[in-house]
């Protein structure tokens, strides 16, 4: 264990070699020498324009000079060498050389050289990359609108980006996840083509909901190429029933109107009561139930099935006629009035349940403190008296005294 192995060793030494080697040829190392050009890396995408600059810290007046990737000479200071008008002078001084390259191909892409003829020439190098611009994403596979339920397949494909561009699949702002990118390449051409493949399963809430596609690539900005497929989701209706007016009168005309919200819309509608026949004087017209004149005796429970060949759905409404006068016709409509009845009627009885307690009470008390006074006034003239006759007398000589002692009772 105190010495390490020699596989280990040999790594340690391999990696200060390839550290050693980096350093060497990083420009850094020749950063002292004032003739040494200096360039730098440039990526641009197809279509566009890069300037390749090429300085030197001090000049001789030796001559800078820009060649392509095919060792042509582009520019040889200010004098151009190749006849190509896509590459033009962009600076010339002593101590730089820049040019453009406009409407870049991606036969551009390569090593580019500066060098200046000083003795020895010394030449610096700049990579060129070009990015192959994806194609405005296409989105296939949904022809027909799909059943609630049933599954959609959606292929996104583009064309014609470099590095390959990344596909992404969203509903609203909710990313969705597809299979990994499909990458196509041909021999001779530098680009690929990207596809993807999502698969939903559709729900009603689907329906007319957009689904993006959007190409995610370094040569555009996020949402710049992107294609929306609408989908279309058949789903069967669901029912609600609208009176035309909430207080239907006795004698009134009147509709009830079936509404169902499904896709397509409905296509056929049936009227029915519950518990009995439609009323003679009411007539099913598609989504309508008309009545000719309201009676009491059309109140009841109406249903209504709307059928759009997907499926259908039903509703139902209860009808409760009021009669001219706007009083209700149905004898439960009459509780919440009875109700109050009973209210008034349980806060007299309260009342007078109260009063009653109250006299009681009262009474309680009186009784209590005659008793007491009665007591007070024999225990008082039979003590003092000699005899029954003038325990009597005291006692109604007393009574100014008692008087006395019924204050404290009260
Ligand atoms: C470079 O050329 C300019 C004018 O042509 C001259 O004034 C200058 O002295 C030269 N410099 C060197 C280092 O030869
Ligand atoms: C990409 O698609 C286009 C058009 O479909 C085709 O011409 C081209 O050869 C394809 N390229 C690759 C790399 O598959
Ligand atoms: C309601 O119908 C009954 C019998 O069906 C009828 O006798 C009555 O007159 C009708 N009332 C009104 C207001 O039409």
């Amino acid at each position: 264990m105190a010495f390490p192995s020699a596989p280990s060793v040999l790594w340690s030494v391999s990696l200060l070699t390839v550290l050693f080697a980096a350093a060497v040829h990083s420009n850094i190392v020749f950063d002292d020498d004032p003739l040494q050009p200096v360039t730098s890396d440039e990526t641009v995408s197809v279509g566009g324009t890069v300037i390749l600059t090429c300085r030197v810290a001090e000049s001789d007046n030796s001559s800078l000079q820009w060649s392509n990737t095919a060792q042509q000479t582009l520019y040889f200071g200010e004098k151009r060498a190749l006849r190509d008008n896509r590459i033009q002078l962009h600076r010339s001084t002593p101590t730089e050389l820049s040019i453009t390259i406009s409407d870049v191909q991606l036969s551009d892409e390569g090593e580019y050289t500066c060098s200046i003829f000083t003795m020895p020439v010394r030449t610096a190098r700049a990579t060129v990359t070009v990015l192959g611009v994806p194609g405005k994403p296409q989105i296939s596979g949904f022809e027909n609108a799909v059943q609630e339920g049933g599954k959609v397949t959606l292929t996104c494909t583009s064309t014609g980006s470099k590095p390959p561009a990344k596909l992404r699949w969203y509903r609203g702002d909710q990313e969705l996840v597809g299979r990994p990118d499909v990458v196509e390449s041909v021999p001779d051409d530098p680009t690929y083509n990207v596809s993807s493949e999502l698969t939903l399963v559709v729900s009603r809430s689907d329906d007319n909901n957009l689904i993006t596609c959007a190409v995610d690539h370094p040569s555009l900005a996020p949402g710049d190429k992107r294609s929306e497929q609408a989908l279309r989701v058949l789903y069967s209706p669901v029912v609600e029933i609208q009176p035309e007016s909430d207080l239907p009168r006795e004698g009134e005309k009147f509709h009830l109107q079936c509404i169902g919200n499904g896709n397509p819309e409905p296509t056929s509608y049936i009227w029915e009561k519950k518990d009995g026949e439609l009323p003679p004087l009411s007539k099913a017209d598609g989504a309508y139930l008309r009545f000719e004149m309201l009676n009491k005796s059309d109140n009841g429970v109406y249903l209504c099935h709307a059928d759009n060949g997907i499926g259908n759905g039903q509703g139902e409404y209860t009808l409760l006629v009021q009669d001219a006068a706007g009083n209700s016709a149905d004898p439960t409509a009459m509780s919440p009035s009875s109700g109050v009845d009973h209210a008034v009627i349980g806060g007299v009885v309260a009342v007078i349940v109260f009063i009653l307690l109250c006299l009681l009470i009262v009474l309680g008390r009186y009784l209590i403190r005659h008793k007491g006074t009665y007591l007070t006034h024999e225990a008082k003239g039979s003590d003092d008296a000699p005899d029954a006759d003038t325990a009597i007398i005291n006692a109604e000589g007393g009574h100014s005294g008692a008087e006395d002692k019924k204050e404290y009772f009260i």
